[in-house]
């Protein structure tokens, strides 16, 4: 009993020693093995037990028990540490740069997508929903929902490219969207009334490309329908947008025009002033965008009672808007993918 007294005083001494000396994973295995496996004198020290007497095993029993039990925590605690100061490594070495040896240089938005991005922040600032809508559209959403029967000489102003033409239920035949007002009857069929939202998205007509037309542009739609809205709720909304758009008191004007959605229905105009290439100060009124207060039947084609609810709306190029913004003689540029044009903006 003496001697396996001292043999395990022993053993504990020169397990603490050796785990002094631990600085790796690969030495905390070695560790292991030596002092904590099954191959160890410790699981030895067990066997031997049995062959001693009750009354030593009590005594001696519990004492490896606690060398035991001592040298595992450490282990353990041992194990994470390393484990965790492994993986920091790890982390610290395997970082690369990414972008160090980029070839190409940085890319920009598009100046489209500038103006976008300026007009749905003033929109939402204004309380206005951002909505989106299908470009393959429906001939019913294009056209009949929006007052233009097929009889209606309207629709030859925007002729457009027919994916199915070929049904006698307006439902079943569609087109590529020829403007966003299609997405006023989306909105109002799937949420009802009130409503207040913008909808920029591309459009398609059947258009001879030349420096202010192209067959793809980009428009934005707008409408607000609520209780008692009436013309000057336009008049203040369009006078806002703009002059936050172009960061300065804008000058607008209505006219009459005419759309058969709306009713009545407007062309509203922007003071634009600008200097031209030979330095000359140019200022002009600029046609912008059509609008007016919503036609009863196309509140009625949305299930919405006119003698209730009125609203406005209005939808004006992006594509025009931006031309404007930033100068930009021909449309065609805008869509040419040539970096020298593009990285201007
Ligand atoms: N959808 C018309 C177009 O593409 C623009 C437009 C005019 C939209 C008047 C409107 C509006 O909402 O009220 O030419």
């Amino acid at each position: 009993m003496k001697a396996l007294v001292n043999r395990v005083s022993e053993f504990q001494k020169k397990a603490r020693d050796a785990f002094e000396k631990v600085d790796s994973l690969d030495d905390l295995q070695v560790f292991y093995t030596q002092f904590l496996s099954k191959k160890s004198e410790l699981n030895a020290f067990l066997k031997e037990l049995k062959n001693l007497s009750d009354a030593e095993k009590k005594e001696l029993g519990p004492h490896i028990q606690t060398v035991r039990l001592s040298l595992t925590e450490g282990f353990e605690q041992k194990q994470k540490e390393l484990r965790k100061q492994a993986l920091d490594e790890k982390l610290a070495s395997d970082w690369i740069d990414v972008t160090k040896h980029y070839p190409f240089e940085k890319g920009a938005q598009h100046p489209v997508s500038q103006i976008q991005k300026r007009i749905e922040e003033i929109f939402t600032s204004m309380g206005f929903e951002i909505v989106d809508g299908p470009e393959v559209e429906t001939e019913w959403h294009n056209f009949d929902a929006l007052n233009i029967p097929s009889s209606h000489p309207a629709r030859d102003m925007q002729d457009t490219f027919w994916i199915r033409s070929d049904q006698k239920n307006p439902h079943k035949n569609s087109v590529l969207r020829t403007h966003t007002s299609s997405v006023q009857i989306r909105k109002m069929m799937e949420d009802g009334v009130p409503v207040r939202m913008i909808v920029p998205g591309r459009v398609y007509r059947n258009e001879d490309v030349d420096t202010t037309h192209d067959a793809t542009f980009y428009q934005v739609e707008g409408l607000l329908v609520d209780k008692g809205i009436s013309l000057a709720h336009l008049k203040g909304t369009i006078h806002k947008m703009l002059s936050e758009l172009f960061e300065k008191e804008v000058k607008i004007r209505f006219r009459p025009g005419y759309f058969p959605f709306v009713e009545p229905g407007l062309e509203v105009d922007i003071w634009f002033e600008c200097t031209d290439r030979q330095g000359k100060k140019k200022s002009q009124w600029l046609e912008f965008m059509g609008a007016g207060m919503v036609h009863p039947n196309v509140l009625r084609n949305c299930g919405v009672d006119p003698s209730e609810y009125s609203g406005f709306a209005f939808g004006f190029g992006l594509t025009r808007l931006a031309m404007i913004h930033y100068g930009i003689e021909d449309i065609r540029l805008l869509f040419s993918q040539k970096k020298d044009f593009l990285s201007q903006f």
